[in-house]
Parts: C-alpha cells; sequence; structure tokens
C-alpha cells in the first residue's frame, strides 16, 4: 500500500509539472481528486488493511490527498486568472505609456505668427506651391535676367508652362491683389523651396509668412510699427530690433527686420556670423510696378509688404542652433517643445 501511495505522488508530480492551461487542472482534478479518481480508491481499500498497518496508512493516504487538493488550488487559482486574457488580450498586464503626439515646433511658430497678426486685423490667404514664372518673378518685377531665376537657385519642372517650385510665398501676394480690391490686409504662411546647399542655416525647403497692406496712405512708418509691434509680442518687450536697407525687386524702399543674436545676446558668434545680429524678415513699400501689374493704380493707393523666415523665429524662440535638427525627426529633440 506505501508503495502504491508513493507511485500515485510521483504520478501526481509528474500531471503537475504539465499543466499548461485550466483544460489541464481539470483533468488533473477528474484524475485524482473525484470519488472514482485514484485518491478515493485507495481510501477505499483502507479497510483491507491490518488493523496495526491502518493509522500510518491512513496518514500518509491524508498526507497525498492535501498535496494533491493544495497543488490543485494553486494551478486552479494561476489559470483562472488567465482565463481573462479574452481572445489573447492579458488584462493582469500593466499598462504601456502611451505617447501623444504634439505639433510640430515650426507649425506651433507659425500658428503663434498667425494668430498675433490676425490679432492686428489681418486675415490669411493662401496659394499654390507649385507656381509659375509669372507669379513667382514678372509679377514681381524681377528683371528676366535676375540671378535668382535660375537653376542653381530654383527648382523648375520639366513642363511646357515652365512651371516650378515658389522660391518664396510673394507670389501669393499677386493672386491676392489680382483677386480683390483694396483694402487689404493679408498674411500668407507656406512652404517655399529653394536649391540650396543645405547647413546649419539654410534647407532646400522650409516655410515663410508674407504679409501684405495696400490702401490708401500706407506709410513705412506703419510697416515698422507693425513689424515691430509684432517681434515684441514674439519676443518680449526687451528685445532690441534694427532696420537695415536692402533690396528687393518688388519693393522700393526695401529693408530688413534684424533681432539681437539669441546665442549670444549682441556679442557676436557663430550663429550671426559675429555680427551681433540675426535677419528675420525682408519688407518695403510694394513697388507700384507690381501694384500696376495687378490693376491697383499706384497714385492712388500704396501698400507695405514683409515676409519672415518661420525656421529662423523658431530657431530663435527654442534655442535650436542648427536648422536641421527641425526636420530630422528625431523624437528627442521634437518631444521637448
Ligand atoms: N520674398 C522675400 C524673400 O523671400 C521676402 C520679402 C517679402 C521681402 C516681402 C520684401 C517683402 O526673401
Amino acid at each position: 500500500m506505501l508503495d502504491e501511495i508513493n507511485k500515485i505522488k510521483t504520478e501526481i508530480e509528474a500531471r503537475l509539472s504539465e499543466i499548461n492551461n485550466a483544460d489541464g487542472v481539470e483533468k488533473f482534478r477528474l484524475e485524482f481528486l473525484v470519488k472514482k479518481g485514484s485518491i478515493q480508491t485507495l481510501f477505499d481499500r483502507l479497510k483491507d488493511v491490518p488493523k496495526e498497518e491502518k493509522p500510518l496508512i491512513g496518514k500518509e493516504l491524508n498526507i497525498l490527498r492535501n498535496f494533491a487538493e493544495e497543488n490543485y488550488n494553486l494551478f486552479k487559482e494561476k489559470f483562472e486568472q488567465s482565463r481573462e486574457t479574452v481572445s489573447g488580450i492579458d488584462l493582469t498586464l500593466p499598462g504601456r505609456k502611451e505617447f501623444t503626439g504634439s505639433l510640430h515646433p515650426v507649425i506651433q511658430t507659425m500658428r503663434e505668427m498667425n494668430d498675433i497678426f490676425i490679432k492686428m486685423g489681418f486675415s490669411i490667404a493662401e496659394g499654390p506651391d507649385i507656381e509659375d514664372e509669372y507669379h513667382n518673378f514678372d509679377a514681381l518685377n524681377f528683371p528676366p535676367d535676375h540671378p535668382a531665376r535660375d537653376m542653381q537657385d530654383t527648382f523648375f519642372i520639366e513642363s511646357p508652362q515652365k512651371l516650378l517650385l515658389r522660391t518664396h510665398t510673394s507670389p501669393v501676394q499677386i493672386r491676392v491683389m489680382k483677386g480683390m480690391k483694396p483694402p487689404i490686409r493679408c498674411i500668407m504662411p507656406g512652404r517655399v523651396y529653394r536649391n540650396e546647399a543645405i547647413n546649419a542655416r539654410s534647407l532646400a525647403e522650409f516655410h515663410q509668412i508674407e504679409g501684405l497692406y495696400v490702401d490708401k496712405h500706407v506709410t513705412f512708418a506703419e510697416l515698422k510699427g507693425t513689424l515691430i509691434q509684432f517681434a515684441k509680442k514674439m519676443y518680449g518687450e526687451n528685445s532690441k530690433f534694427r532696420f537695415r536697407p536692402s533690396f528687393f525687386p518688388f519693393t522700393e524702399p526695401s529693408a530688413e527686420l534684424d533681432i539681437t543674436c539669441f546665442l549670444c545676446g549682441g556679442e557676436g558668434c557663430r550663429v550671426c556670423k559675429h555680427s551681433g545680429w540675426l535677419e528675420i524678415a525682408g519688407c518695403g513699400m510694394v513697388h507700384p510696378n507690381v501694384l500696376k501689374e495687378c490693376g491697383i493704380d499706384p497714385e492712388v493707393y500704396s501698400g507695405y509688404a514683409f515676409g519672415f523666415g518661420i525656421e529662423r523665429v523658431t530657431m530663435l524662440r527654442t534655442g535650436i542652433d542648427d536648422i536641421r535638427l527641425l526636420y530630422e525627426n528625431d523624437v528627442r529633440v521634437l518631444e521637448q517643445f
């Protein structure tokens, strides 16, 4: 009898090591723990055991049954939990951290700039990325031999209409002025393309926000006031700016707006090419030829225009000193903004 008890104990151990799901647990119960199971069968035979051996055998049998029952309960608990894994979902696993996306810093900057201008009374206009020479150059008073038209600067598209990827947002000015009568007060955000060598300061694809205001008696003083007002909202009341004379075919007079370099605070460094200043916008009074081309009488109306590079503004705000970081899509960079 003791031998048989030991044999069943070994069998129990073997079965337990094979159990790997709830069905296995049930099989185990049917084999060992029911009335007709092997343990009860041994108990049934206890009555035939000689009297003096009964206490010992009875004790061993009880130990065996407890052993089987305890293990059965353990396994049952274990596999009942995983029964909750309906169609492979384990409800007991701790959750995974969800990453929420955010707007790209360039888009954040663009929206913030839009908001400031909208509060000043500008509305938003848009134009196509694929332009023609007329809107990108001719109507903007670029002479036919202007170097900016060169293949080196402009991505031309092989097409009978000589299409190109716009090199600035200024062609939208033409579309707006041809589409509506003054007063016109618009900003025109968008993507632009230039065939430039890629380095820490420039990319072949970037964003600009163009601004245009055309009405009677618009002056350069208003242009300066508007841009300074905008720049202070964007960079804080204490930031320093300067206007510097410049040239664009479509504005006369023309200027560029500089801000004190964010990196060196005006001391002079690599980013500002040791000048202490960074250019953030081109601007000027809309050239009479451009107004005329759009059917607006320059004797009656005048206007100003400006164009900001959004990446440059983003770099100033974020302290990122290499423009390429904005487009490598490295989440370690992007998730900081
Ligand atoms: N289009 C000019 C550029 O891309 C910027 C500009 C816009 C200048 C409007 C003057 C007026 O550099």
